[in-house]
């Protein structure tokens, strides 16, 4: 469980100066403010400037995308609640006191209007995790819109740009920690969709009411670095690192030995405990779509159906070339889409924290009568044949064109101050570079990974193709970079504005693993 940053004698991309950055610049950051943030409107240092949220360019963008003219209203109320999670009932923040939040469900094309009331005593937003929707709507306060403040309303509406599996949260502190989260589910309907049914699956791991509060850990992390959360600091496993510096990466254990700093006192699966299981009831034979997403805050997850294999058909919305494995493991901010012939009987379906001891997250999956399975079961698809980024392609259809890129951005992920920041490009954010890029570009976005925890970065506004050996052009918005490993991923800059590229653990990002991709003219 080791935690340091990377050895100044590490990886190739390591040098001295970037060494010196991160042991001996202090934090910019003054009593929360935003100092180093480039608001609106500032100009860029190249004299170019930023495309922001409001500008005329954001508005083009939605006016060119498709839509079916049907438009989908819902009313959102962020407020503390009193919810059952089946064996333990909390005080949490919750979307309309349930956890997770209410589903929301609509065509792809279609428009969603969203009023949130935020009945929370602090400010707060909602960032729809995923879409490549406009820019003034992708909910990131002080980036793309003033935060909602306690009391108020804010509508958001919006063109529902592609189909798939995503979902929504506040882009505030740590609060999708708590139960402020559910499922956006886009449908297509000209997808053949081989299957008879349906069932979405929201894992999350949960302290709130359990154990201390997110804002707790947070602030014992600030304060303590990774010595706090029960998950112990230690000493680098040298052993862990190869000649060229570079971490190898064990195929069963990709994450590696250190995937989190939290350790959770429950797991849930759709918002239960083990203790009173969220079930799926069906019938033998029955192809059932089960849609994931890990809505979690500090822990990937190893899925597994017990008896049955998995076929891997979306990943964050955007459909594969189907693969069959046995398990898959899933970061925080990514789903995946399976499809699974219902064997006859009753089945673990379970999400294993991995990396961690704490109890897993557990289902039933129930096609006939017979007894539940234990909640500690641990199938043997879990050691099964395990799905990684290089076993998915996209479909044709979904495919970026081969491209040279026109611009790189790197990205250097590093811990400082024994996991107190996060950092990326030697800083924490709010204090941050904005990195620059133009709209028709196709940029290439190398991320380089130099601590000894797995980072799954995400970028807002676009669906990139995972450009490297790692992945054959596998289409994603949110992908893990391993610990000591470089990974690049390629997009099209067409959604012009101000987009957010960070760290999905929200300790990490919180701590600083954030930064700003920005469209300038
Ligand atoms: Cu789901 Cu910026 O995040
Ligand atoms: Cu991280």
């Amino acid at each position: 469980m080791s935690q340091t940053s990377a050895p100044a004698t590490g990886g190739p991309r390591m040098n001295r100066r970037r060494f010196l950055q991160v042991g001996g610049v202090g934090a910019v950051l003054v009593g929360g403010s935003l100092a180093g943030v480039r608001m609106l409107g500032d100009p860029s240092p190249a004299g170019a400037s930023p495309v922001g949220p409001s500008s005329a360019a954001v508005g083009e963008a939605e006016a060119a995308r498709a839509t079916t003219g049907r438009v989908v209203r819902r009313s959102l109320r962020a407020a503390p609640a009193s919810v059952d999670l089946g064996g333990a009932t909390v005080q949490t923040w919750a979307f309309d006191g349930t956890v997770p939040g209410q589903e929301i469900r609509a065509r792809v094309g279609d428009e969603l209007r969203v009023t949130l009331t935020n009945d929370l005593p602090e400010p707060t937003s909602i960032h729809w995790h995923g879409l490549a929707l406009r820019n003034d709507m992708d909910g990131v306060p002080d980036v793309t819109q003033q935060a909602v403040a306690p009391g108020d309303t804010f509508e958001y509406r919006f063109v529902l740009p592609h189909p798939g599996s995503y979902f929504f949260h506040p882009h505030v502190g740590v609060q999708l920690d708590r139960g402020l989260q559910a499922p956006l589910i886009i449908e297509d309907p000209t997808e053949p969709g081989d299957y008879d049914e349906e069932v979405v699956l929201v894992l999350d791991d949960w302290t709130d009411g359990l154990g201390d509060s997110p804002e707790d850990i947070l602030g014992g992390l600030r304060r303590n670095g990774m010595s706090m959360g029960g998950m112990a600091m230690g000493d680098m496993d040298m052993g862990d690192m190869d000649m060229g510096g570079d971490l190898a990466v064990d195929p069963a254990n990709p994450l590696g030995d250190d995937t989190g700093d939290v350790a959770y006192p429950g797991h849930l699966i759709n918002g239960r405990l083990p203790a009173a299981p969220f079930t799926v009831t069906s019938a033998p034979g029955r192809r059932i779509r089960f849609r994931m997403v890990n809505s979690g805050g500090d822990t990937a997850y190893r899925f597994a159906i017990g008896g049955h294999r998995l076929t891997v058909t979306h990943s964050d919305g955007f459909p594969v070339r189907p693969v069959e494995v046995d398990a898959l493991i899933i970061g925080m901010g990514e789903r995946y889409d399976v499809v699974v012939t219902a064997g006859d009987g009753a089945f673990p379906i379970v999400a294993v924290p991995e990396g961690k001891d704490d109890p897993a997250g557990f289902a039933v999956l129930r096609t006939a009568s017979g007894s539940v399975p234990a909640p500690d079961i641990r199938p043997a698809e879990l050691g099964g044949r395990l799905m990684s980024y290089a076993d998915l392609a996209p479909t044709d259809d979904v495919a970026l064109p081969a491209r040279r890129p026109d611009r790189t951005v790197e990205l250097l992920l590093e811990m400082a101050d024994g996991g107190r920041r996060w950092l990326i490009n030697g800083r924490a954010f709010p204090d941050h570079r904005p990195m620059d890029i133009r709209a028709g570009e196709r940029v290439r976005l190398v991320m380089s990974n130099q601590s000894m925890m797995f980072h799954p970065m995400h970028l807002h506004g676009h669906t990139f193709a995972v450009a490297d050996r790692a992945g054959r052009g596998l289409r994603k918005d949110t992908v893990n970079v391993l610990p000591g490993q470089e990974l690049s991923v390629d997009f099209d800059a067409d959604n012009p504005g101000q987009w957010l590229v960070h760290c999905h653990n929200v300790y990490h990002g919180e701590l600083g693993m954030m930064a700003v991709l920005s469209y300038v003219a």
